[in-house]
């Protein structure tokens, strides 16, 4: 059936983001296509898919951005005391490591120092976004380890609190023996932070439409 811009009543924009190979592109797929690639590659820059639907009698056009979870990530780089030229805003986290930002801002920053450096795709990429997921591997822990650092990031460049967020704990399907993260522990974590958790499959299509409409529902 052909969709004319004109009978869209509204435009929502959501972001997934997440560690590299946790399954961003074929959530995205499963939702906007109902299809799973066996053969997916790594998404290189930025890309979005849509999927029109109606919501409380609105026709609603959600445009999902997929991002590499990879690609953002430079390298990690030690330094003794920041050079005055660098041109990095410098956030502190916990464990007295840094996020790196392109910005010609800088703090003052004691003793040494280990830096992760991510490109300056963000701000474009989370501009207007109205939802976000973040999604980790169920049978990787290191993803769901991260799952603060999207959050903080998200938080950081999106539209601060009034951006809903959804935390997705992907391959469901895989084996018990397999799995890392047990679906109790991230439902606690997702309570602490204030998002909604559901594991999901993207490669069953297990509870994918679910989050994605219970996501939409709420930014609506
Ligand atoms: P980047 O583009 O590198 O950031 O990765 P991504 O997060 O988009 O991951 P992608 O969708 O490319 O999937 C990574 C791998 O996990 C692929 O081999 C998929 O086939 C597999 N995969 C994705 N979702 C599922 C799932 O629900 N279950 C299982 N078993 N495998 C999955």
């Amino acid at each position: 059936r052909w969709e004319g811009e004109a009978e869209i009543d509204y435009v929502f924009k959501v972001v997934v983001v997440g560690d590299s190979a946790v399954g961003k592109t074929q959530l995205l797929s499963r939702f906007t296509r109902d299809e799973f690639a066996l053969d997916s590659k790594s998404t290189i820059g930025v890309e979005f898919q849509t999927r029109t639907l109606t919501l409380h009698r609105k026709r609603v056009k959600a445009q999902i951005w997929d991002t590499a979870g990879q690609e953002r990530y430079v390298r990690p780089v030690v330094l003794d005391r920041a050079p005055p030229s660098i041109l990095y805003i410098l956030t502190f986290t916990a464990r007295r490591r840094c996020v790196a930002r392109r910005t010609p801002v800088m703090r003052p920053m004691p003793g040494p120092v280990q830096l992760d450096v991510y490109r300056a795709v963000t701000s474009a990429y989370y501009r207007g976004a109205l939802g976000a997921m973040v999604v980790y591997d169920v049978t990787r822990r290191a993803t769901f380890e991260h799952v603060s650092r999207w959050v903080e990031e998200l938080r950081a460049h999106a539209d601060g609190s009034s951006t809903v967020v959804a935390l997705i704990g992907n391959k469901a399907d895989m084996p018990a023996a397999r799995r890392e993260v047990a679906a109790d522990e991230a439902a606690r974590l997702a309570e602490e932070q204030g998002l909604f958790f559901s594991e999901a499959s993207a490669l069953t299509g297990d509870n994918v439409e679910r989050a994605f409409l219970t996501l939409l529902e709420e930014v609506f």
